[in-house]
C-alpha cells in the first residue's frame, strides 16, 4: 500500500462559504462557535463523534476519528464568505429561526463580526430572489477577478494557512451540461463571452480553483461537474466534491433501497412529498431551481436498483418526489414516503415513512465535516473528485463512465477506509472470521 504524506494542518483554516447569510451556513456557524466554547455538542458530525475502527476486530481499537486522523481543530477556523444581502450573521441567524435565542445569544459578539463581502449573483439563475449586495463587472471573468481579490485579502486579512470553499447558496436553475462546459479553454471563453451557461456559482467554483483553493458544492447546482472544471481541478491539483447535501429523505433512501435490494425484495413504487417553510423551500417553489433538485432526488433509486440486472424486481418503479413551499413550517421539514414493495410470490406490502426533520439542523454538521475533510484531502495531495466524501451527497459526482455509488453504508465504508489509508492503517474487509475458518 501507498504511503500517503499528510502535511499538518498548522495554522488557521479559512472557510469561505457562499451564502454566508443563510440558513444552513448559519446554523453551521453557530454550532461551531458554541461547540468551541464548550456550550454544545458536534452532533451529527462524523469527524468530530465517530470511532474508527483500526486492526482485527479482536485488537479492540476504536479511536474517535478526531484523535487519530491529522483533521484541522475547530479553533483553528475562520469564517468568510459572500452574500446577496449585507446583514450580520447573528441577524441572520435571527431571521431564520432555526436556534432558539438561548443559543445563539452567547455567541452574539462573534456572530455580529460576520458580514458577508459583495456576491456574485444573477437573478436569471435564482428567480426567487433580488439582491442588494452584489458586484458589478463588464464579463463573468471580470467578476470571477474580483473574487479572487477577496479570497486573497480574506486571507491575508485573518492570516489562514489555508482556505476551503463551500457553496450554501441557494439552488440555480436546471442548467444541462452543454458544448462550454465540455473544455477548460471553451469555458474560460465563455466566461469572458459572459456566455448564458456559466451560473454564478461556476464563477465561485472557477475563483476557487484558480487560488488552489478546494471547492465543495451542497446544492444540486452543475458548477464543477463537468470536465471543463474537472480538467482545471486537475490542472490545479485541487480536490473538489459534491453535489448536493444529503440530509433527510434522499439520506432514508439511501438506506432502504440497499435494504431491498440485499434482501431481493421488489419495488413498485416510491412518492415521497416535502413541506418546507425556510427560503430554501421559497426558491424550490420555482420550477426551475426544483428540476434542479428533482434530477438530484430521483437519481438515487434506479442507481442503486439497478433494474438492467433485476428487471423482475426493478423495472417498471414508479417514482415521484413533490416539495412544496409551506411558510408556516420555516426549517422544519416534514416529509412523507410511501413506499410499494412486495415479496414472495409476488404479495404487495408497504412503508410509511413520515420525518419530522429539521434542514439546517441535519445539514450542518455535514458542511463542518465537510471543510475539514476537503482540506484534510488538500494535504494529502489529492485532486479532483472525492469519490470518499460521496456518503455526505445526494447526487454524488462521479467520473463519466461511471456509476455514483449511492448506497450510505458502502458509502461510509469507503470515507473510513481512506481514512485508515491515510494514517497509514491497513482497510478493513471484514474478512477477519472467515480467514479464521481456513486456519
Ligand atoms: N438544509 C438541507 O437539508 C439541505 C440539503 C441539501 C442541500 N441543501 C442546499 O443548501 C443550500 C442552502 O440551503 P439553505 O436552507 O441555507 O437556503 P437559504 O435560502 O437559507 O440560504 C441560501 C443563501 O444563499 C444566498 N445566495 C444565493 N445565491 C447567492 C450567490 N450567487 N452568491 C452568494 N450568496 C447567494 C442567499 O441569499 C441565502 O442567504 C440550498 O441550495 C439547498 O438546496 C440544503
Amino acid at each position: 500500500m501507498e504511503k500517503i504524506n499528510v502535511q499538518t494542518p498548522s495554522g488557521k483554516l479559512g472557510v469561505l462559504i457562499v451564502g454566508l447569510n443563510g440558513a444552513v451556513s448559519s446554523t453551521f456557524i453557530a454550532g461551531t462557535y458554541a461547540v468551541r466554547k464548550n456550550l454544545s455538542k458536534p452532533i451529527g458530525s462524523v469527524t468530530q463523534m465517530a470511532t474508527i475502527r483500526l486492526g482485527q476486530r479482536n485488537e479492540n481499537r476504536f479511536p474517535k476519528i478526531k484523535d487519530v486522523v491529522p483533521l484541522s481543530g475547530l479553533d483553528q477556523i475562520v469564517f468568510g464568505g459572500w452574500d446577496i444581502q449585507d446583514e450580520n450573521v447573528y441577524d441572520s441567524i435571527v431571521r431564520a429561526e432555526v436556534l432558539q435565542h438561548r443559543d445563539f445569544e452567547p455567541l452574539r459578539a462573534e456572530l455580529m463580526k460576520l458580514r458577508p463581502m459583495k456576491a456574485v449573483f444573477d437573478q436569471d439563475y435564482v428567480k426567487r430572489l433580488h439582491g442588494t449586495h452584489v458586484k458589478t463587472g463588464a464579463t463573468k471573468w471580470d467578476l470571477m477577478e474580483q473574487l479572487r481579490k477577496d479570497i486573497r485579502d480574506f486571507k491575508a486579512a485573518n492570516q489562514c494557512e489555508r482556505l476551503v470553499m463551500i457553496w450554501c447558496g441557494s439552488t440555480e436553475i436546471f442548467l444541462p451540461m452543454g458544448e462550454i462546459h465540455s473544455d477548460l479553454a471553451k469555458f474560460e471563453q465563455a466566461m469572458k463571452d459572459n456566455h448564458a451557461d456559466i451560473a454564478p456559482s461556476m464563477i465561485y467554483a472557477y475563483a476557487a480553483l484558480a487560488e488552489k483553493i478546494p471547492y465543495i458544492n451542497g446544492a444540486p447546482n452543475l458548477t464543477v461537474d463537468m470536465p471543463a472544471m474537472l480538467q482545471y481541478a486537475d490542472k490545479q491539483n485541487v480536490p473538489v466534491c459534491g453535489k448536493d447535501f444529503k440530509t433527510g429523505q434522499t439520506m432514508m433512501k439511501t438506506v432502504l433501497a440497499p435494504m431491498f435490494k440485499t434482501r431481493m425484495l421488489g419495488l413498485s413504487g416510491w412518492f415521497s412529498t416535502n413541506i418546507l417553510g425556510n427560503r430554501d423551500g421559497e426558491v424550490l417553489d420555482d420550477p426551475g431551481s426544483f428540476k434542479t433538485k428533482e434530477e438530484s432526488k430521483l437519481s438515487v433509486i434506479d442507481t442503486i436498483l439497478q433494474p438492467e440486472l433485476y428487471p423482475e424486481l426493478y423495472d417498471d418503479i414508479y417514482h415521484k418526489v413533490r416539495i412544496n413551499y409551506y411558510p408556516p413550517r420555516k426549517d422544519e421539514k416534514e416529509a412523507w414516503d410511501n413506499i410499494d414493495i412486495f415479496g414472495w410470490m409476488g404479495y404487495p406490502m408497504q412503508l410509511k415513512i413520515n420525518f419530522l426533520c429539521r434542514d439546517s439542523i441535519l445539514a450542518a454538521p455535514l458542511c463542518l465535516d465537510l471543510v475539514l475533510l476537503a482540506d484534510l484531502a488538500q494535504r494529502c495531495g489529492f485532486k479532483g473528485i472525492q469519490h470518499w466524501l460521496s456518503f455526505y451527497f445526494k447526487s454524488p459526482m462521479h467520473e463519466m463512465n461511471q456509476h455514483p455509488e449511492h448506497d450510505l453504508f458502502i458509502q461510509s465504508v469507503k470515507m473510513k477506509n481512506t481514512l485508515r489509508m491515510i494514517i497509514n492503517e491497513k482497510p478493513i474487509d471484514f474478512l477477519d472470521e472467515t480467514i479464521d475458518l481456513f486456519r
